[in-house]
């Protein structure tokens, strides 16, 4: 039976990307939509999205039972936040339980939270001196960046790392995990 992953992804969508390519050499999972929040969000143009069906939405709508049902059409068995940054509703999340994963760029419980997000956490964690920093993949609740933890990587940082380059390392550790995590959730 093959297994259906629905992506949400309002950024670039390089993490996005590369959980297609890595599931396109898998049989038997498949990505079966892709809801973003802006339409003009760069990951609707890339190419690995040509074929999926995309559903863009407003506030609105994301807070309404039609969208938890338009989700459920879709039957995931896995929904991977990737660069998604609106809260979910509670009625989403309690549709979903443990079925919901999100990427966040820091080794969580530090530097997470409300207005934590891109290159806002790298310019704190660089700010603070930090000696390594990370990545956390976690289940989602209602609350930001405060389900339970289902995997950590580690970098460490030198004083010659700036905001640039601690979110370059960041995003290589993505890359290499982030579909690695989604594989062994979905055996
Ligand atoms: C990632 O750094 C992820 O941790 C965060 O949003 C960023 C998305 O980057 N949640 P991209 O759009 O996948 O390049």
């Amino acid at each position: 039976m093959t297994q259906r992953i629905v992506l949400f992804a309002s950024g670039s969508g390089s993490n996005a990307a590369r959980i297609a390519d890595y599931f396109e050499a898998v049989e038997g999972v498949e990505i079966v939509a892709l809801f973003s929040n802006r339409k003009k969000a760069a990951v609707l143009e890339r190419p690995q999205f040509k074929e999926v069906p995309t559903v863009v939405f407003n506030k609105v709508y994301f807070n309404s039972s039609a969208f938890v049902q338009a989700l459920e059409g879709f039957q995931p068995d896995l929904i991977v936040l990737a660069g998604f940054l609106w809260k979910l509703p509670p009625l989403l999340v309690s549709k979903f339980p443990q079925k919901i994963i999100n990427i966040h760029p820091s080794l969580l419980p530090k530097y997470g939270g409300k207005g934590m997000y891109g290159m806002h956490v790298h310019q704190a964690v660089y700010k603070k001196k930090e000696t390594e920093t990370g990545i956390s993949i976690h289940y989602v609740n209602e609350h930001y960046d405060e389900g339970q933890l289902i995997f950590q990587a580690k970098t460490a940082l030198t004083t010659e790392d700036t905001p640039e380059s601690i979110a370059q390392k960041i995003h290589s550790l993505e890359h290499e995990h982030f579909p690695k995590v989604i594989a062994q959730l979905l055996r």
